[in-house]
């Protein structure tokens, strides 16, 4: 019997084809509407491997319900959304989907930094509403990038390649990390800070680390504070590395300039949400990997990581390297 496999959200058909092949394939109707948490919880007792998503929150409950579990395969680099002990502890592999992201990420972590210092969506926005009465002297000036100092927090392959691009802006770059990170250094011309360093003398704070227990609220409004009056922010990671209503206040405040954010505390957001009422936010929709070519390359790597533990393979991208030490 070929083993099961549930799809907690609607894919293109190439992957499900893909996946027919080797599985029997049961699938989340929408692509836009998350799997119910009770429907999650049935279909993980039959199934013997999981494609999910990082909004499908993955728990000692559904790890529990799972027996026949061997695999999870989220399709994101991040797996915050995954307990990896409760995971280890019932034998189950995560793996995620490095790598075939870090350009495109980058890219966008980047293109938010571009367009909330030179106001791009307000700027846009001011045209398609008709305001465009003349060319003005200071209409709509925003501040410079290239030349100014980027401070990325969390120098990993995304920050990393993050950092190649201001280098390219001629941008002085610092960093904060939990390792020293030598090639970039080497390469680029970084320079490892404290992150009270990091802040005081970024003109961009750019957010990039994973969601982990240390992360976790690591802005508050000490750190705006410590920021650069014009200084920017930029979140590109995960929401809850960041206190909200702090990020609030500071910006209301003027401690610091400007916010560009991909990410938030609890995700969508609608459009009451206080940061969307400040003109000084720039505010996307989590899409840091959403290029069309990316997410295909990530749910075959979802694939690819399935046929490797269905096969008795290492998986390319296994995040949780202790539970083969629970392997009966
Ligand atoms: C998306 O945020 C990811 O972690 O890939
Ligand atoms: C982690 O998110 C990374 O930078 O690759």
């Amino acid at each position: 019997m070929k083993p099961l496999v549930y799809v907690t959200r609607k894919l293109p058909e190439e992957i499900v084809a893909r996946l027919k092949e080797n599985y029997e394939v049961d699938m989340w109707s929408k692509e836009d509407v998350q799997v119910p948490r009770e429907v999650l919880l049935e279909k993980v007792q039959e199934a013997d491997a999981l494609l999910t998503v990082i909004s499908d929150r993955m728990d000692e409950e559904v790890f529990a319900a799972g027996k026949n579990l061997k695999v999870v395969a989220n399709m994101a680099v991040g797996y915050d959304n995954i307990d990896l002990d409760s995971a280890s502890r019932h034998n189950v592999a995560i793996c995620n989907t490095p790598d075939v992201l870090t350009d495109t990420t980058a890219d966008l972590a980047f293109a938010l930094l571009l367009a909330t210092a030179r106001r791009m969506i307000e700027a846009a926005e001011f045209v398609k509403q008709g305001e465009w009465k003349s060319w003005s002297p200071m209409l709509l000036a925003g501040t410079d990038v290239h030349h100014k100092t980027i401070g990325i927090v969390g120098m990993g392959k995304i920050g990393t390649v993050v950092a190649k691009r201001a280098a390219g802006f001629d941008m002085e770059i610092i960093y904060h990390n939990r390792n020293r990170h030598e090639v970039a250094e080497e390469m680029l011309g970084a320079r490892y800070c404290s992150l009270d360093e990091l802040l005081g003398e970024a003109d961009f704070v750019v957010c990039l680390a994973p969601l982990t227990k240390e992360t976790k609220g690591m802005f508050q409004r000490e750190q705006f504070q410590k920021m650069k009056k014009d200084a920017i922010f930029i979140n590109a990671s995960r929401g809850p590395i960041v206190n909200e209503e702090a990020l609030y206040e500071a910006l209301q405040a003027g401690d610091i300039a400007a916010a560009g954010l991909d990410v938030f505390n609890e995700e969508p957001i609608g459009a009451d949400h206080p940061l969307l009422q400040l003109k000084n936010v720039v505010a996307l929709p989590h899409i840091g990997s959403a290029t069309k070519e990316t997410r295909i390359a990530m749910m075959e790597t979802c694939c690819d990581n399935l046929e490797a533990i269905f096969a008795d393979r290492a998986p390319k991208t296994l995040v949780n390297k202790d539970f083969l030490s629970y392997r009966r």
